[in-house]
């Protein structure tokens, strides 16, 4: 048995990745769908999608027929970004995907649909937690532990598709505003696409002012601008088409009633 005939080997081309085909004596050969089914398998392998939105797709996010409103709100939410991962890539603006809104409210997840569609069809997208990135930014500089975190630093600045997901869920400080100020200016200037969620508030997305005092039992407290800076914030906005989930009810507590 030659290698390209063994049991794993592709049965439609034999693992060859060429098809042929005669159709009324006429041999044609094209491309076999393994090979492009063999790149989405190794892209998922390395996208770094989290265990708990393993299984999170379109065909999973359900709307809420019974809140109007709230109904709304998620039907434009995937219809946006459905057609995002249907269409991508758009030339040169508006490359990206921002989701903004409360917690629980499927941000991550829609954000992982689109990640998944993406891959089927060939582009490489890679999850990173914002949290778990800068920390990792940080470990960089010490030399012993370093080189690992500096290929994760790298993977973000040049990967096809970066994911951030929960932009600006950290206290900011100058370094870390600085680290994202960097990182999104990178990828802006390469015109390189950003996928990111965040539960901080920004007028641009629709948002009205916090009612002062009434700040506290607010989801989203913080307006995006003080947790990542106005200068990030100004190119999100350029590089990202928007979708809010503001005025949807938390679904994991939607679940558990
Ligand atoms: N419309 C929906 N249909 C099905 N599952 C949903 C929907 N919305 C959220 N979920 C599920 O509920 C959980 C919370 O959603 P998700 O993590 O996407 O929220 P989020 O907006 O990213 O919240 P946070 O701001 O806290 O990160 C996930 O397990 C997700 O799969
Ligand atoms: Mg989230
Ligand atoms: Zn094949």
């Amino acid at each position: 048995m030659s290698p390209a005939e063994n049991s794993s080997a592709c049965p439609h081309c034999g693992g060859s990745g060429w098809k042929r085909a005669d159709r009324g004596g006429l041999q044609s050969v094209s491309r076999c769908e393994c090979v492009a089914n063999g790149r989405a398998t190794r892209l998922l392998e390395v996208a770094h999608i989290p265990p708990l939105y393993q299984n999170a797709s379109f065909e999973n996010f359900s709307t809420q027929p019974e809140n109007p409103v709230a109904n709304r709100i998620l039907q434009t939410a995937v219809t946006v970004a459905n057609s995002y991962a249907r269409q991508y890539p758009f030339g040169t603006k508006k490359q990206g995907l921002m989701l903004i809104g409360d917690p629980g409210t499927g941000k991550t997840h829609l954000a992982v649909a689109v990640m998944k569609r993406l891959i089927a069809r060939g582009f490489e997208c890679v999850f990173f937690d914002y949290q778990n990135l800068l920390e990792r930014i940080r470990s960089s500089y010490d030399q012993a532990s370093g080189a690992a975190q500096r290929e994760a630093y790298q993977s973000a600045l040049d990967c096809e598709v970066l994911v951030l997901d929960d932009l600006g869920a950290h206290r900011v400080t100058d370094w870390v505003e600085d680290t994202v100020t960097s990182l999104i200016t990178y990828r802006y200037n390469q015109n390189k696409p950003l996928i990111t969620t965040a539960n901080l508030r920004d007028p641009e997305a629709g948002d009205a002012p916090l009612a002062s005092g009434g700040g506290a039992d607010m989801a989203s407290r913080y307006y995006l601008t003080e947790r990542i800076g106005s200068r990030a914030r100004s190119r999100l906005f350029e590089m990202c088409r928007t979708i809010s989930t503001r005025g949807v009810e938390d679904y994991r507590v939607r679940k558990n009633r």
